[in-house]
């Protein structure tokens, strides 16, 4: 492995801290350190973990450049973020939301410049714009929407969204924070040869995923079963559908690309996730809650969908699959059990983040 020292940024939370713990497992001489300023509820959780396998962890904030003056990394995985697509609806944390996803991104390539490492950014299928994603033709079957054969718009087929996509439009300002950072990273890409990877992907989960109302939607309606708290569909009588990856399976990603090679850390974007094969809407995420937790929810109908919502996400992920020979392995309804076996398994700790 040609990287002697990772940093991950956002590596107490969910991605960053399921990926550090791959790396160190995968490669156990490499030096492994983990930023992050705990802002997520539940994030101090994954300290623990961390510090049990050995990885470094810095309580530093990625909006302050002086959180990157210290010695060199050859590698910045950035998986910092206010990862919330409500974040900044109605004018609240506005700044934060720019100040960490944007500016942190930007202190990060900069970094990167300074030091000549390469960075993987973490982006999201929220940089497609609400419009067209409202566009995409579909069919409603009973207990979901599904693509329907003819598309008029680019990168649609029933295989899912792919890079060719349209991104011209209003997307939150999750999602344009996001995509100005994919911008700005591209371009220090080639102008200044910095080695950059850009990973757009939909929906991840699995253990140690501190779900809540606006994000992490699978650890969120398995704990809401588990513990027997209030859930809504919102929009959609709950037929909007996400594919969802296992983070187990992403970070088996992050190592085929690390092995891959520097040939595509050209600032290329690749749509990850994991298709069709592996989507559920809500209503069949509550059937498989139901099935696993044991207990039946009444789930009340709200009819108003909010500024984000959209009813389908599908990732087309053929090219990235080709170009690191990688496929998911984990099928919806082992994410969703994985997922309730660790929430049984930590149910008191847990209880601390998943019930006010
Ligand atoms: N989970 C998903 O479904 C998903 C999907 C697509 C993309 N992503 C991306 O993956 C990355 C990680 O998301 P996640 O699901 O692990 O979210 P998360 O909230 O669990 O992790 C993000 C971490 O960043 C930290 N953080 C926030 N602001 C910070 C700041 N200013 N300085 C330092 N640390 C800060 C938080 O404390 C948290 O631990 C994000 O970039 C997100 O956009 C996640």
């Amino acid at each position: 492995m040609k990287f002697k020292r990772i940093m991950i940024t956002g590596g107490a939370g969910f991605v960053g801290s399921s990926i550090a713990l791959r790396l160190r497992s995968n490669w156990p001489s490499t030096r492994i350190t983990c930023i992050d300023n705990l802002h997520r509820k539940g994030s101090t959780l994954n300290l623990v973990r961390l510090k049990k396998a050995g990885i470094d962890f810095i309580r530093a904030d990625v909006r302050n450049r002086k959180t990157f003056d210290r010695s060199r990394f050859d590698l910045i995985i950035d998986a910092a973020a206010e990862p919330s697509v409500m974040a900044g609806v109605g004018g609240s944390d506005v700044k934060y939301v720019i100040d960490t996803n944007l500016g942190g991104t930007l202190n990060i390539l900069e970094a990167a410049r300074i030091w000549e490492s390469a960075v993987l950014f973490i982006s999201t299928s929220r940089v497609y714009p609400l419009q067209a994603l409202r566009n995409i033709r579909l069919d409603e079957k009973e207990t979901r929407f599904e693509i329907s054969e003819k598309q008029s718009l680019p990168g649609i087929s029933v295989k899912g969204i792919s890079e060719l996509f349209p991104t011209q439009g209003v997307r939150t300002l999750y999602g344009a924070t996001k995509y100005a950072s994919e911008i700005m990273a591209s371009e220090y890409a080639e102008q200044y040869g910095i080695k950059v990877l850009l990973d757009r992907c939909g929906v991840i989960a699995g253990p140690w995923q501190m779900g809540r109302v606006d994000q992490g939607i699978i650890a969120l309606w398995i704990s809401a079963h588990y513990y027997g708290l209030p859930l809504s569909y919102i929009g959609y009588k709950g037929k909007q559908v996400r594919d969802l990856i296992h983070v187990d399976d992403f970070a088996d990603l992050v190592i085929a690309q690390i092995n891959s090679g520097f040939d595509v850390w050209d600032g290329r974007v690749y749509n990850v996730g994991g298709g069709r094969a592996c989507s559920l809407s809500l209503l069949e995420l509550s059937e498989l809650a139901r099935e696993i937790t044991g207990r039946s929810l009444k789930i009340k109908k709200i009819a108003t969908t909010r500024v984000g919502d959209v009813p389908l996400y599908i990732t087309d992920a053929r090219k990235v699959q080709q170009a690191f020979a990688w496929k998911p392995q984990k099928s919806a309804v082992s994410i969703v059990a994985d997922t309730a076996r660790w929430i049984a398994d930590y149910r008191d700790i847990l209880a601390k983040v998943f019930c006010k």
